[in-house]
């Protein structure tokens, strides 16, 4: 199970985290990723002076843009998966 948070607080959610949660929950209904991923909102990550949103997985805190959201979940979350599995 690979754990992901998305920070909703203040300085992330002006910065866009709600489109971040909405193209991972769009990801992980398009890879049927439901049992395999453990997906939640948090509040503040303690980063909030970077730009970006926080958004962490199993205990690794990213900053990302939205616009890259998909691109990160394919590239550290799905691979993330992937690794778990095998
Ligand atoms: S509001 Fe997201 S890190 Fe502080």
């Amino acid at each position: 199970m690979v754990e992901i948070s998305v920070c909703i607080g203040t300085s992330c959610h002006v910065n866009g985290s709600y489109n971040v949660v909405q193209t991972f929950q769009q990801m992980i209904e398009e890879y049927s990723l439901h049992d395999k991923v453990d997906f939640k909102a948090y509040f503040c990550m303690k980063e909030c002076q970077k730009n970006g949103v926080s958004v962490s997985v199993d205990g690794t805190t990213y900053r990302i843009e939205t616009v890259e959201a998909g691109l990160f979940f394919k590239e550290t979350i799905l691979k993330r998966v992937i690794v778990n599995q095998s």
